[in-house]
């Protein structure tokens, strides 16, 4: 009798997985805190008395500094949750963005990066990575990931180092620590800037550090799908009291601040931009931080559980997850060659019986046309054609094999690791894979129009 899904039988899973976000009492409380003060942002952008001071005030003394109604350095609940962010992840400096596209442009700004500059990321992430990277006019080189952590392989940054390379920027993708040891290595020997994107790992430890500390700065994400969430917003978190203040300055309007008495040095990078957060968002930011801990235990440990059953499926290689790892999407590896069923074929399969599965990203960072095209400010291909960089940069596919073949033939994530859903979720997961991989003989047997995989 055939029962797959696919082929007309019942799904395993009737109900969707929840993807909404985890709130209680504590939102509506620092919420109600904020609109009862009738102060929405307090954000201040012109000069004050001790400027200089401010800029460099480490986020827990920002917090309770005595101008409380507006400041360069934000509203109340922005410094509240900018001092909890810093002690939480033990650093002098927190500073919170509206996004964290905006907090890596900021973060690359701040180091001084720009016009000519070229600075290494992985090929496998969310776009705004890479075009963080564009905003202050520097040039992306992406280079192949680790088969196993799909972060940033090492070995692959050194071969991608010239003479024009200013900045790693590391990606921990999925939860996963890049190598930070051996890129640390490489970023002192080359005398390097790195910037940690751990917009998927918030809480995530690489040798019992978090990270984001490893590097000059690093940035978190509040957007809606993270392990916790804002709405919108992102943190920047540095131990460097300079980078902090450039990073300050370029969030709130920072041309506003300098006068003639600043050299040429100290203006670098502060165009204007507004990359600042509401007091609403802190207030939800304070609230949510203090689920991370346990948001992250469940996404632990649903994670362990489907990896510690799934790997007896033929096929299938699990996460190995070393300990510190804090999942944030599952990623499975499929070889269609072990099954002789095609993934897409399997997708399929799985989705039908509910569960919401997908094969990452829709394409590499460079396969977007604004790279392969070379096209992003003006009709010159700037920066690019900048003179600063005369240098030839072509992005095609095929430059990064193992990232290639991984998205196109390899992947199966599952995104539903978060809470609320439990142990009874991963336990519909587990039953539609056993179900669709004990019959494989009929996926195989069945011609049929595959639908297009569920895509992020
Ligand atoms: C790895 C990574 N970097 C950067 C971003 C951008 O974050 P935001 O949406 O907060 O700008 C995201 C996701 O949204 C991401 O997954």
């Amino acid at each position: 009798m055939i029962d797959l899904a696919i082929l007309g039988g019942e799904p395993v899973r009737k109900r969707p997985f929840l993807s909404s976000v985890v709130v209680d009492d504590l939102e509506r409380q620092y919420l109600m805190e904020v609109i009862n003060r009738k102060e929405f942002s307090r954000f201040m952008g012109s000069p004050t008395k001790d400027m200089e001071r401010l800029l460099v005030m480490p986020s827990e003394e920002a917090e309770h500094h005595k101008n409380q109604y507006f400041s360069f350095l934000g509203g109340r609940m922005v410094r509240k949750f900018e001092a909890e962010f810093a002690r939480k992840f033990g650093v002098p400096f927190a500073i919170s963005v509206n996004s964290a596209t905006s907090g890596l442009s900021a973060a690359l700004g701040a180091a001084g990066i720009g016009p000519g500059d070229e600075v290494i990321t992985t090929s496998m992430s969310f776009n705004a990575t890479a075009t963080s990277i564009l905003l202050f006019n520097s040039i992306p080189v992406f280079v192949d990931v680790d088969q196993n952590t799909f972060c940033l392989n090492p070995a692959e940054v050194e071969r991608a180092i010239t003479p024009k390379t200013k900045a790693i920027l590391v990606v921990h993708l999925l939860g996963n620590a890049a190598d930070m040891d051996k890129i640390m290595a490489i970023a002192q020997k080359n005398n390097l800037v790195v910037v940690e994107d751990c917009a998927q790992a918030p809480g995530t430890r690489h040798k019992g550090n978090y990270v984001g500390t490893f590097g000059n700065l690093g940035v978190f994400s509040f957007q809606e799908t993270k392990n916790i969430t804002t709405g919108e917003g992102g943190m920047v978190i540095t131990k460097d009291s300079v980078l902090a203040k450039k990073v300050r300055l370029i969030r709130n309007h920072g041309e506003s601040i300098p006068d003639n008495s600043w050299d040429d040095h100290s203006l670098i990078n502060l165009v204007g931009m507004n990359f600042r957060m509401t007091e609403l968002t802190a207030a939800l930011g304070v609230a949510q931080l203090a689920k991370l801990d346990e948001n992250n235990r469940v996404r632990t440990e649903n994670a362990h559980l489907l990896a510690a059953q799934l790997q007896e499926l033929p096929g299938l290689k699990v996460p190995a997850y070393p300990s510190g790892v804090v999942p944030h999407v599952f990623p499975l590896i499929y070889d269609a060659h072990i099954t002789g069923v095609g993934r897409d074929r399997i997708l399929a399969a799985l989705r039908a019986e509910g569960i919401p599965v997908g094969s990452g990203y829709l394409r590499l960072m460079y396969e977007n046309p604004i790279f392969l095209r070379k096209v992003a400010y003006g009709k010159q291909h700037c920066p690019w054609s900048c003179h600063l960089y005369n240098f030839s940069r072509d992005y095609q596919p095929g430059d990064c094999p193992i990232a290639e073949n991984l998205l196109r033939e390899k992947f199966i994530w599952f995104y539903h690791i978060n809470p609320p859903n439990g142990n009874a979720d991963m336990n519909d997961v587990l039953c539609a894979f056993r179900k669709v991989f004990n019959n494989l003989d009929l996926l195989k047997k069945y011609e049929m129009d595959i639908e297009v995989p569920y895509k992020w």
